[in-house]
């Protein structure tokens, strides 16, 4: 059980804040595919959501199917992240996540993200303000430190927990470090190690049952966030859950199963963010729901190639048609020398002969 201030859950497993990413679609795609855990949006400028851009209005849209979720904000600014901690809570958050990992120039620049870390007691006494303004559970998500010679997330862990964040989620990388070498194991148990009682969620570099459970058991944390795994695999959170909880990893979805993701994570996107950005996003996306498919490059082809959203449509409906609904992967001879496989086609295995 994770117990987060007065919030609890079963589920171990979080989906990580993506910038670009972990929209409402995506995450509505992720709870489709079974994920019951805490979701949480991109990071937030927390001026920009009180001067309600439209990019943050976007990031910031809820929805009561996308629960537990967590909202995260970034600045340096404490009134700033009081007043659009308050909003996040009026938004219905569960809780809310202050970065303090983005290595991003454009965010360090202006002092927010993992430069937070680099004053542990300024961005103490920030947070302490924070927790003060809200009801709900307030989180932090930090990386090791700004380079191997300054490590501070242990004693930053320590001195946030002192003033009432209710759980720390800590990136086994630091800033200078970006996402260069593997998660660092020990790192993330020293932070574990430096927290009395509240829960330390480990991530990095987690992408299966196999790597949750040597995280948990290298470094004793309360369970593990997962971000790129996800993007392509947006089910591999079920799987981690399920195996966490009863030792067993569910069946991976067929091909099938997997379109059908793909194709709601487009309806849903047309939905909420129109038609135009829904064949963006979906044009680029592709490709890495393409390499969970197996030998499916004439249907990506397609899609990155669409001129209107009816053109993904098609696509999908040939792909679903010619595909057989037992594969777990499409075989490299179902569609070799076929390009843009505008027709459905004759496949072994597939009975229907579509
Ligand atoms: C494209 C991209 C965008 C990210 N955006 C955020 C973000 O908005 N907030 C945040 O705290 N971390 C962000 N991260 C970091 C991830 O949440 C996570 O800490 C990191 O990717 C390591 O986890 P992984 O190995 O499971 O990918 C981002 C990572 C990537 C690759």
């Amino acid at each position: 059980m994770l117990r987060i201030g007065p919030f609890s859950t079963d589920c171990r497993v979080l989906l990580a804040p993506i910038a670009g990413y972990t929209d409402l679609a995506f995450r509505l795609v992720c709870r489709a595919a079974g994920h019951r855990g805490l979701a949480y949006t991109e990071l937030l400028h927390s001026r920009g959501v009180l001067e309600q851009n439209r990019d943050s209005l976007e990031i910031a849209r809820v929805s009561e199917e996308d629960r537990p979720f967590g909202v995260q904000l970034y600045g340096n600014d404490a009134d700033w992240f009081c007043r659009a901690a308050h909003r996040a809570e009026g938004l219905g958050a569960t809780l809310i996540d202050i970065n303090m990992g983005c290595p991003v120039d454009k965010v360090t620049k202006t002092n927010g993200g993992s430069m937070l870390l680099c004053d542990p007691d300024r961005t103490t006494r920030m947070a302490e303000r924070i927790v003060r303004s809200v009801r709900v559970p307030i989180t932090a998500k930090l990386r090791l430190g700004w380079s191997e010679c300054r490590i501070t997330a242990p004693r930053l862990a320590r001195q946030l927990e002192s003033v009432g964040v209710q759980l720390i989620t800590i990136h086994g990388r630091t800033t200078a470090q970006r996402f260069k070498g593997a998660a660092n194991l020990d790192g993330i148990a020293e932070v574990v190690a430096a927290v009395e009682r509240i829960p330390v969620i480990g991530n990095g570099d987690v992408d299966s049952p196999q790597a949750a459970r040597r995280m948990i058991a290298h470094t004793r944390c309360a369970g593990v966030m997962v971000a790129r795994a996800a993007i392509k695999r947006p089910w591999v959170l079920r799987e981690i859950q399920e195996s966490l909880a009863t030792g067993r990893t569910p069946p991976e979805p067929t091909v099938l199963e997997r379109i059908r993701l793909i194709r709601l994570h487009f309806d849903l996107m047309r939905r909420y963010r129109g038609d135009r950005m829904a064949m963006i996003v979906m044009r680029g996306r592709i490709a890495a729901y393409g390499t969970t498919l197996g030998h499916v490059k004439p249907f990506k082809e397609r899609v990155r190639l669409m001129a209107e959203p009816g053109d993904f449509d098609a696509a999908m409906d040939d792909l679903e048609r010619a595909v057989d609904p037992q594969w777990h992967v499409v075989p490299l001879w179902a569609f070799a020398g076929r390009e843009g496989a505008q027709e459905p086609l004759e496949t072994a295995g597939n009975e229907a002969g579509v």
